[in-house]
């Protein structure tokens, strides 16, 4: 592939120099030359493209294939990547197992691009990079999931007494002592400030944001070495209502704002904040797409009424997409991020939307932890109560984390 790539290379080069009488000549050779090298590129296909074992290859899985066009492959030899058990902290929002599922089959899928292989998980050699450096994730409960599936991932190759968790406010920090490493989730549900920035509770019948707001959060973060950040179900309605001025001043001027609109305004916030506070040469910084949700069971050929209660197995519709995905939302953000780009700040979308949609029978539903006791009717009718947006661990998480580790080497 690399020497394929080469020649390709030499070959665009070949054509600008082209000038001469021979030049429709030249041009039909090249371009038989190139259809050749595509040709082999295509035939040799999976078996070229490296499999990235180590730290030291020098492939670029970002540049070679799209590591987000592919399908969920049975393999329950190398997966899952943990078990529930022995992950220390994980969480019971995300611990299935624990709470009473027994078809387990969602933990052995592994995700397989298209065109290539993804690099093989090593904690180790996360850690290494990981090394007197700070991995922040930054956003809402999904985020969290993700942060806490990082953990699971590299918590087996860590001995007891050299790691700790450490709460403090909206930032949970995660330390591989002898690295001194750090992996830390901080809660910001919106990015901005608003009303529901309280890690615990932040369940507000009102929900007031001030999308010009974000430096009391992003104070924490503003020197990490791998951001991470996500923001998207917390916007899934029509308005919002936005205040401009301070929570504590009863002069503040409120206003309702329409989705998508009153996102891009957020961002906008949360990218000029990167381009002034952030210096890119230092942090690595990435956005997840949204994560999608299984609510509605009628969206892919299912009964009227259900949700992904009872789903044992994945969707394999190529291409599937649900409702409760807007791609407005995926727009805004690269816009954004596009712009943030000319000005000299990269951050990289992990685009785990569409693979993600696939897997319909990997959220929690019915096991996992109730906040709050359940009442007859809903035990009774346990789609009610299912949740169809978070994901179970080991599972769908661990390969976002898959692709964010890829990324994380390349660059
Ligand atoms: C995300 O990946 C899927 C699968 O390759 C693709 O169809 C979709 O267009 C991508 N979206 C973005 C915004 O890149
Ligand atoms: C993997 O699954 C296959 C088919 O279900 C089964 O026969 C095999 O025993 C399983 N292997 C492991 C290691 O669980
Ligand atoms: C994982 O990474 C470490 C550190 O880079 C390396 O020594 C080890 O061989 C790797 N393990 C595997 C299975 O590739
Ligand atoms: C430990 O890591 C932090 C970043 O999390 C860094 O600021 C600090 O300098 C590191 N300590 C040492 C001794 O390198
Ligand atoms: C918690 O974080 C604040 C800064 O946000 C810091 O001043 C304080 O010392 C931290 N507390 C602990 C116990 O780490
Ligand atoms: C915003 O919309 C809500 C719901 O439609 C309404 O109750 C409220 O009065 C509106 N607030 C403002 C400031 O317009
Ligand atoms: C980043 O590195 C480039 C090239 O080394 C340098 O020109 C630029 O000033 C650096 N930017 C910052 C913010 O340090
Ligand atoms: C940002 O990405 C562009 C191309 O994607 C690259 O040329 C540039 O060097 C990157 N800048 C930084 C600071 O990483």
């Amino acid at each position: 592939m690399i020497v394929l790539m080469a020649k390709k290379q030499q070959i665009v080069a070949a054509t600008w120099g082209v000038r001469s009488c021979f030049q429709s000549l030249l041009a039909l050779l090249v371009a038989l030359l190139f259809i050749a090298a595509v040709y082999l590129t295509q035939n040799i296909g999976q078996s070229v493209l490296v499999v990235h074992d180590t730290i030291t290859s020098t492939t670029n899985p970002g540049d070679q294939c799209n590591m987000f066009s592919g399908k969920w492959v049975f393999d329950n030899e190398s997966y899952p990547l943990y078990k529930e058990q022995h992950c220390t902290f994980m969480s019971d929002q995300s611990a299935c197992e624990k709470f009473g599922r027994k078809d387990l089959s969602y933990q052995f899928w592994r995700w397989q691009p298209h065109q290539c292989d993804l690099p093989r998980f090593n904690a180790t050699a996360l850690l290494e990079k990981l090394r007197n450096k700070r991995l922040v994730f930054v956003g809402d409960s999904l985020n969290r999931g993700q942060w806490v599936s990082m953990v699971c991932l590299v918590d087996s190759s860590i001995p007891p007494s050299l790691k700790s968790m450490h709460h403090n406010g909206s930032l949970i920090t995660f330390k591989a002592l002898e690295y001194n490493a750090s992996i830390e989730f901080y809660w910001a549900p919106l990015l901005v400030e608003s009303n529901s920035d309280d890690p615990v509770n932040h369940r507000v019948p009102d929900r007031i944001v001030r999308v010009q707001a974000i430096e009391k959060h992003a104070r924490h973060w503003t020197d990490a070495d791998i951001l991470v950040f996500n923001s998207y179900l917390w916007w899934r309605r029509s308005q919002m209502k936005v205040l401009w001025g301070s929570f504590d001043s009863s002069d503040g001027i409120h206003k309702n704002v329409t989705m998508p609109r009153v996102y891009e305004m957020a961002l906008r916030t949360w990218s000029d904040w990167l381009e002034v506070n952030i210096n890119p040469n230092k942090t690595q910084m990435f956005f997840m797409s949204m994560s999608p949700t299984h609510q509605s069971s009628e969206e892919w050929g299912g009964a009227a009424n259900g949700n992904c209660y009872s789903e044992t197995e994945a969707i394999t519709t190529d291409g599937y997409w649900g409702r409760d995905s807007n791609p407005k939302f995926i727009e805004i953000v690269e816009s954004v991020s596009g712009d943030l780009r000319k000005r000299g700040v990269n951050v990289t979308m992990i685009n785990i939307t569409q693979l993600s949609e696939y897997r319909k029978e990997g959220h929690p539903s019915i096991y996992r932890k109730q906040w709050e006791a359940l009442t007859e009717e809903e035990i009774s009718n346990p789609s009610s109560y299912a949740d169809c947006i978070h994901w179970c661990l080991p599972g769908v998480p661990d390969a976002w984390n898959e692709l964010l580790y890829a990324y994380i080497f390349q660059q």
